[in-house]
C-alpha cells in the first residue's frame, strides 16, 4: 500500500525495541486495528503496536461483549491489517476460550495467527491462573503480550466492566497477576481498568513494559480502540478515552450533503464522467478496470 506524503518513525517495532523503549523512557503507542485501509494510516501516523483486538466485535460487528468473537475472525483481520501495515508491530488478540481450555490449545490457536494472520505476537487475557499458557507460547517462540486488571473477557464474573484493584485485596491481586505473567516471559503487559498509583507502581516493579488503558499516566505506553480516539463510537464515552477526532460526525455530514446533491443532480458533476473514445487507443484505455481497482477510475 502507498506510503507517499508519511512521515518516517523509523525501522519496524520488534519485542527487543519494545523492551529498550522502557529502558530508555520511550512511550509505546498501541492502537487498535481491523483493516487495512486504518492500518495504513495508523501505521503511518506512527503506532508502534497495532493490536487486532477482540473488541472488533463491538466496534465492528455491534455485539454488546466480546465473548462470541472466534479465532477464524481475529485471523481474518490480522491478514487485512497486516496488508496495510510496515512498521508497526501486529498483535492479534486471543479471543474468549482460545487460550483457556489448554496450553496446548492455546499454541495451536496462537499458531495460527503468526502463520496464517501475519501477526507478530499475541496478547492473551488471564492474569497468574494463566501463566502456564503464556510459558508454553512463549518456550514455542510465539511472542505474547499479558492483559490484567480489568478483563473484557470475563465480563460476567466481574459482575461488568468494572474498574479493578480499587481495594487492598484486589490489588495484591492485581499486582500478583501482573508479576506472574511478566514472569512467564509475556514481553509486555496491558494494565486494563486499574487505578493510576497501583499502575505505575507496578509499571515501576516489571522489567517489561505495561500498556495501559483506563490506567493513568504512569505506564510505559497506552492503547486506545481507533474507533474510539477517532470519534467513530457516538454512545460511548468512556472517562479514559480522549478523542483527537469526530469522524462519526464529519460521515454522517458529509453523506446528507451527498445524499442532497444526488437528489439535486449535482453530483455527479461533468468533470466526474467518461468522455467517448473516438480512435483506438494505443494503450489500454482508462476505463478498463484494472487489477486492484473496484471500478473505472482514468
Ligand atoms: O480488544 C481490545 O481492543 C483490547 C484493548 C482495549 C486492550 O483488548
Amino acid at each position: 500500500m502507498s506510503t507517499q506524503g508519511a512521515e518516517s518513525f523509523g525501522k519496524p517495532v520488534t519485542v527487543p525495541r519494545l523492551l529498550r523503549m522502557k529502558e530508555r523512557g520511550e512511550r509505546i503507542a498501541m492502537v487498535t486495528a481491523y483493516d487495512a485501509t486504518f492500518a495504513q494510516m495508523l501505521d503511518q501516523g506512527g503506532a508502534d503496536i497495532l493490536l487486532v483486538g477482540d473488541s472488533l466485535g463491538m466496534v465492528v460487528q455491534g455485539r454488546e461483549t466480546t465473548l462470541p468473537v472466534t479465532v477464524d475472525e481475529i485471523i481474518y483481520h490480522c491478514r487485512a491489517v497486516a496488508r496495510g501495515t510496515s512498521r508497526a508491530m501486529i498483535v492479534g488478540d486471543m479471543p474468549f476460550l482460545s487460550a483457556q481450555i489448554s496450553p496446548e490449545e492455546a499454541l495451536r490457536n496462537a499458531g495460527r495467527f503468526l502463520s496464517e494472520g501475519g501477526a507478530h505476537a499475541v496478547k492473551l487475557e488471564g492474569g497468574r491462573s494463566a501463566a502456564p499458557t503464556v510459558a508454553r507460547l512463549v518456550d514455542a517462540g510465539v511472542p505474547v503480550m499479558g492483559h490484567v486488571g480489568l478483563l473484557p473477557q470475563s465480563v460476567h464474573a466481574m459482575g461488568g466492566f468494572r474498574v479493578q484493584g480499587r481495594t487492598v485485596e484486589e490489588a495484591a491481586r492485581v499486582r500478583d497477576d501482573a508479576r506472574a505473567i511478566a514472569d512467564a516471559g509475556a514481553f509486555a503487559i496491558v494494565l486494563e481498568g486499574v487505578p493510576s498509583d497501583l499502575a505505575a507502581e507496578i509499571t515501576a516493579e516489571l522489567h517489561v513494559p505495561t500498556i495501559g488503558i483506563g490506567a493513568g499516566p504512569g505506564c510505559d505506553g497506552q492503547v486506545l480502540v481507533s474507533y474510539d480516539l477517532l470519534g467513530l463510537t457516538p454512545n460511548l464515552r468512556p472517562k479514559f478515552v480522549k478523542r483527537y477526532a469526530e469522524w462519526f460526525e464529519e460521515g454522517r455530514a458529509a453523506m446528507t450533503r451527498y445524499r442532497d446533491e444526488v437528489r439535486e443532480g449535482v453530483f455527479p458533476a461533468p468533470e466526474h464522467g467518461f468522455g467517448v473514445v473516438r480512435e483506438e487507443p494505443a494503450a489500454a484505455p482508462s476505463n478498463v478496470l484494472r487489477i486492484g481497482g473496484y471500478g473505472p477510475r482514468g
